[in-house]
Formats: structure tokens, C-alpha cells, sequence
């Protein structure tokens, strides 16, 4: 837009209309949504940016709206003098004045259905009011007026930059190439690509791991952590410990070391130790006998104040598919587990050193544990299970599995069953458990029976007892004798149908959930506090024999789930009869 006497032409500053009605640009035009000036690269006459480039839309001789609105605060010389200028033919271009220190910005709310038909204002006094505290049914306005110009006019005016944000880039620039001299004195491996010392990095896996048949990437990340605080060490020998913690976890997993990367962040990078930090990232790679293939180094002074850091990274390392650990079909209870003595505090435990100030405690445990060398058996006593059964047992099996983990809190020490010659015995016996047959018919009375099945019982220093399949109705007082150590797994969800035929009953009752329940043995038959229950569905085809093989493999999960709650000590049988649950 431009002031003209008809001779001279004084322009105004350019203003940006916003002629679509929603965000961003979207939705059908309008007469204008709001505008902003001063804004670059549009003059009046009215332009549009089509995509074949800018077009003149139309002349006026007047102002326009909204973007007089947003021009004329800027006008610093009185507008009546301009105009009066104007129509006597004596307007002087330069002695008009425009505000530079500001931005004027309009922003035009309109009525629901606007640019198409829209109802007449409720209340056009409200439209006075200042634009978030304006209501009225369906307003709707633009938020992004004059967003675009401004970041532009931000940058133009430089003041955005990475200073003003607190980033010295200098600093980072100088400190990349200090690293980039560190990193020149040890010459990369052949299997690097294209050199070290950027973001990220190319590594050849062919040329690095020529010698490793079948290979399989492993990769581990970690940060120095707590440790920062505790200023146990040089900060340059924690580089080395990152190194070092980041490669054990590829060692853990039978990995050799390739490449390493390390990321590090400072809340300003001029800081001394940070050097130190990457010359003993280096170094810890050189042992390692792995690449620092790149890194990233980055200064947030808005997230880590003055002289504070945090330094993590991660590594890429090579298995041969047939050398990968661990091999829990290798572990058996029994086997050795292999401590080393540590030298000192090294990777773990320095959050609890920050939390409870022990340091001097902790040393002394440490030298300890030290002192006491090889721990050659697992501390933890597990808890001896015996397993009553009377068939095919696989329940016990799904025991035995369980009890063979080396996570396991249970050990099978007995099984008895009350049948000779049946599948659950050899299952037993495959798996070296020992095992015995008590017939119950050798017996006078049932109590006679289950005593003798104590008796062996107690003689194995068996601790808990699991009906796996034990089609006996235990008596009195062997559940007295074992109360709160007596557990059974019986094929529905009790307290619904219990007794014997379950999945007849089932079936019969036409319920569409069935499942197994996994319970203390109290006196009453199939009662006791549930320790775990686990649902199948039941199908509208389903005979007896599918829905057991449905309910059986929800056992094989639900039995060792309770087992480890008991034998853990996580939950015991109250006095009250009810489960008690460790906190
Ligand atoms: C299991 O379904 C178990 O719930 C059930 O006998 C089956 C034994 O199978 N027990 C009872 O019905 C006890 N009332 P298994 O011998 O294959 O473990």
C-alpha cells in the first residue's frame, strides 16, 4: 500500500494478510483473517503466491483490512497531515515515519459458517472485548497470524541464534577438534569406513568379523551415571569405565567388541575434565580392542548446569550364532557359579553410595566380599518340593521344568505315587528326581496310607507338598500334619465345581469359562485359599477330552506360578486361612 498525491508515491511498510480461514493455511478463503506488518516480500497492490508464482489479485484506492489495521500503528507521522498531503499535491515521501521497534499484528474473529452464510453477531459489544475473552456460539480464529513473519524477522534481526540460546558454537567447534587431534593418534581399524571422529559411522562387518562364522550383532548402551557425583576417581578414568561397561554386556552375551560410540553432553564444553573424559573413552576402546567409530558432543547449558556432565555411549559387537551366551540348556542346579574379586568400586552401585553416604560402609563390605574370593554355590537355599501324583503327570513335568530353572526357588526332592507302572514315574525318573510308589491298597485305612507317604516324605526333608494329579482324598490329619505346606491343582475355577468328572460337570452346567485353580489343602475337599487361577474358554463343540487338554496347558502354567509364590516366601497360609502376601 502506498500514500500518492497523484504525482509522488510514499510506501507504506508491506503487511501480510492471512486470507485463509484456518491455520496453516487450510480452509476456504475469506476476506481476511488477520494480518501483520511489516512483512516481507509482498507490496501493495494485492498479491497471491499461486504455483505459477506471485499474481497482482487486484488495484485498490484505499486501504485494505485487515491490513490497514496492522499498518497504520506503525505510521509515526500524524495520518491526518499525510492525507491532508495527499489531496493538496505536497506530499514529501521522506518525511513520512514508521515505528521499527514493533509489530503491529490484527487478528479478526469470525462467525461460525464464516466465509459461506453465518448467523448475525449475538452481542457485537463483545466483539470490543480483547480476542480470548470474546465468546460466542461457534468462534472460531486464527492462532497463527503473523507467526511465519515473526520467526522470520527473528532470524533476520539474528536474534535467534545458538548464543542467544546459550550455545557457544565455537566452543563445541574447538572442542570437536582437540578430540579429532586425540583421535589422529590412534589410527582406526581397516573395517572403518570413511574415518572416525563424525556423528555416526560406516563399520564393515565383513572385513572386522572376517574370522566369525554365522555372525550375529550384539550391542549394549550405558552412562556413567551416578558415579559423576561421587568423584571417587579422575573424571578421566570414567571414559574408560563406560567403555568397560558397555563391552562387559556384549562379553555377557559371548560378543566380541567392534565399535563403540559415546555421547556427551556439558552444560559448557570449555569445561577441563571433558578431554579428559574422551581421551580415556579412547583409551578404554584401545582395550577393549574396538573402534570409537563417532560420537556426539552437544552443550545444554538449559539442562546441566556449569561443570556438570553426563557421559553414556554404546557398543556393537560379533557372535558366532553357535557361541552365544547364555545357555540356560547348558545350566543345571548344582552348577558352580564363578565370582572374580572386584579391585575396588567400579560400574554399579553408586546410587546407593549417593543415598545412604556410605561410603566408608560400603568400601569395607567390598574389600569383604574380596577377602571371601571365589563364591563357589548359589547363597540361596531352595525350598524341597515333593509331588504326589497318581498317572500321567504332566503337571509334574510342567514341576520338574520349573524347578530345573536356575531362577527357580523350588527343588523336586520326592515323588510319590500311589500307582505302580504309571507315565508320571517315568517322568520322574528321566529327569533324576527321586521317586517312590506307596499303593494305597497296601494300606488297612487311609490314614495309615498317608502317614507312610509322610513318613517318606519328611524323611527326604521335603518342605512342600504338591498334588499333582493325586486322585486320594487326603485325610485329617496328614493335611494337619502338612497345613499351610500342602498345595493341590484341581481342573476348574473354584470354588465352581469341585469333585471328580470336572469337565463333565462342566460341560453339563453349559457354563462358557472353565480353568483350573491351584489352592492350599484344607480338610474339605477342593477348598482352600486360591494362590492361582487361570481361565480357558469353553467351546460350543467341545467334548470332555478337549477341554481337559485346554485346562491342562492352563495348569502347566498356573502350577509353577503358585509353587514360586510358596516356595519363595512371597505368600503363606495365614492362621485365619487366608493367603498372607509379603510387602
Ligand atoms: C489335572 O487336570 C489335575 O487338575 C487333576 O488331574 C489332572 C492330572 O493330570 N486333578 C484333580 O482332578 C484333583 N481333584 P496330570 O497327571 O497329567 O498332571
Amino acid at each position: 500500500m502506498a500514500f500518492t498525491d497523484g504525482q509522488r508515491v510514499a510506501l507504506m511498510p508491506p503487511a501480510q494478510d492471512h486470507k485463509r480461514l484456518r491455520a496453516g493455511d487450510r480452509g476456504p478463503n475469506t476476506g481476511g483473517m488477520g494480518a501483520a506488518a511489516p512483512a516481507p516480500g509482498v507490496l501493495y497492490a494485492g498479491l497471491m503466491v499461486t504455483a505459477d508464482g506471485p499474481r497482482v489479485l487486484e488495484y485498490n484506492c484505499r486501504l485494505g483490512d485487515p491490513e490497514a489495521q496492522a499498518v497504520l500503528p506503525l505510521l509515526q507521522t500524524d495520518l491526518f497531515a499525510v492525507l491532508t498531503a495527499c489531496v493538496e499535491g505536497v506530499l514529501e515521501p521522506s518525511e513520512l515515519t514508521w515505528r521499527s521497534d514493533v509489530h503491529a499484528v490484527d487478528v479478526v474473529l469470525v462467525s461460525d459458517g464464516y466465509p459461506g452464510a453465518y448467523p448475525p453477531l449475538p452481542d457485537h459489544k463483545a466483539a470490543l472485548a480483547a480476542a480470548d475473552r470474546v465468546q460466542f456460539q461457534g468462534k472460531q480464529y486464527r492462532q497463527d497470524i503473523a507467526a511465519r513473519a515473526l520467526a522470520r524477522e527473528i532470524l533476520c534481526a539474528g536474534r535467534l541464534t545458538y548464543k542467544s540460546a546459550g550455545v557457544d558454537i565455537g566452543a563445541g567447534d574447538a572442542f570437536v577438534s582437540r578430540i579429532s587431534a586425540l583421535l589422529r593418534q590412534r589410527p582406526a581399524s581397516v573395517a572403518v569406513r570413511g574415518g572416525l571422529g563424525g556423528f555416526g559411522g560406516v563399520y564393515d562387518l565383513a572385513a572386522g568379523a572376517a574370522d566369525v562364522r554365522d555372525p550375529l550383532l550384539v550391542a549394549g548402551t550405558d552412562g556413567v551415571g551416578t558415579k559423576l557425583k561421587v568423584g571417587v576417581r579422575p573424571a578421566g578414568r570414567l571414559g574408560r569405565d563406560l567403555v568397560a561397561m558397555c563391552v562387559n554386556d556384549l562379553l555377557c552375551q559371548g560378543g566380541r567388541p567392534l565399535l563403540f560410540l559415546d555421547y556427551l553432553a556439558a552444560g559448557r564444553l570449555e569445561s577441563a575434565p571433558l578431554d579428559q573424559l574422551v581421551s580415556a573413552v579412547l583409551d578404554g576402546c584401545r582395550l577393549a580392542g574396538c573402534d570409537l567409530l563417532g560420537g556426539e558432543t552437544a552443550e545444554m547449558r538449559c539442562v546441566y548446569s556449569e561443570g556438570a556432565y553426563e557421559l553414556a555411549g554404546f557398543a556393537v559387537g560379533v557372535v558366532a550364532r553357535a557361541h552365544c551366551l547364555p545357555r540356560p540348556d547348558l545350566m543345571r542346579p548344582g552348577d558352580s557359579l564363578l565370582a572374580l574379586p572386584a579391585s575396588g568400586l567400579h560400574s554399579n552401585g553408586f546410587s546407593l553410595v549417593l543415598l545412604d553416604g556410605l561410603q566408608t560402609q560400603l568400601s569395607a563390605v567390598m574389600a569383604g566380599l574380596t577377602a571371601a574370593g571365589v563364591v563357589a554355590r548359589p547363597v540361596r537355599a531352595r525350598c524341597r518340593v515333593g509331588v504326589l501324583i497318581s498317572g500321567s503327570g504332566t503337571n509334574l513335568q510342567a514341576l520338574i521344568d520349573y524347578a530345573g530353572r536356575v531362577d527357580s526357588s523350588a527343588e523336586l526332592a520326592l515323588v510319590i505315587s500311589n500307582k505302580d507302572g504309571v507315565k508320571g514315574l517315568e517322568r520322574a525318573r528321566a529327569a533324576g528326581v527321586p521317586c517312590q510308589v506307596i499303593r494305597h491298597t497296601a494300606f488297612a485305612g487311609r490314614e495309615q496310607f498317608d502317614l507312610a507317604m509322610h513318613a517318606a516324605l519328611e524323611a527326604r526333608g521335603v518342605q512342600l507338598v504338591c498334588c499333582a494329579g493325586f486322585m486320594r482324598i487326603l485325610s485329617a490329619r496328614f493335611v494337619q500334619l502338612w497345613r499351610g505346606r500342602l498345595l493341590n491343582i484341581h481342573p476348574s475355577l473354584l470354588p465352581a465345581f469341585p469333585g471328580l468328572h470336572v469337565h463333565r460337570q462342566v460341560l453339563e452346567a453349559g457354563v462358557r469359562l472353565s480353568g483350573c485353580s491351584v489352592h492350599f489343602v484344607e480338610e474339605e475337599v477342593d477348598a482352600g485359599a486360591l494362590l492361582v487361577q487361570r481361565a480357558v474358554p469353553v467351546l460350543p463343540a467341545d467334548t470332555e477330552a478337549q477341554l481337559e487338554e485346554r485346562v491342562k496347558v492352563a495348569e502347566h502354567a498356573a502350577y509353577p506360578e503358585a509353587v514360586e509364590l510358596v516356595a519363595s516366601g512371597a505368600v503363606r497360609l495365614g492362621e485365619h486361612g487366608r493367603l498372607v502376601w509379603r510387602h
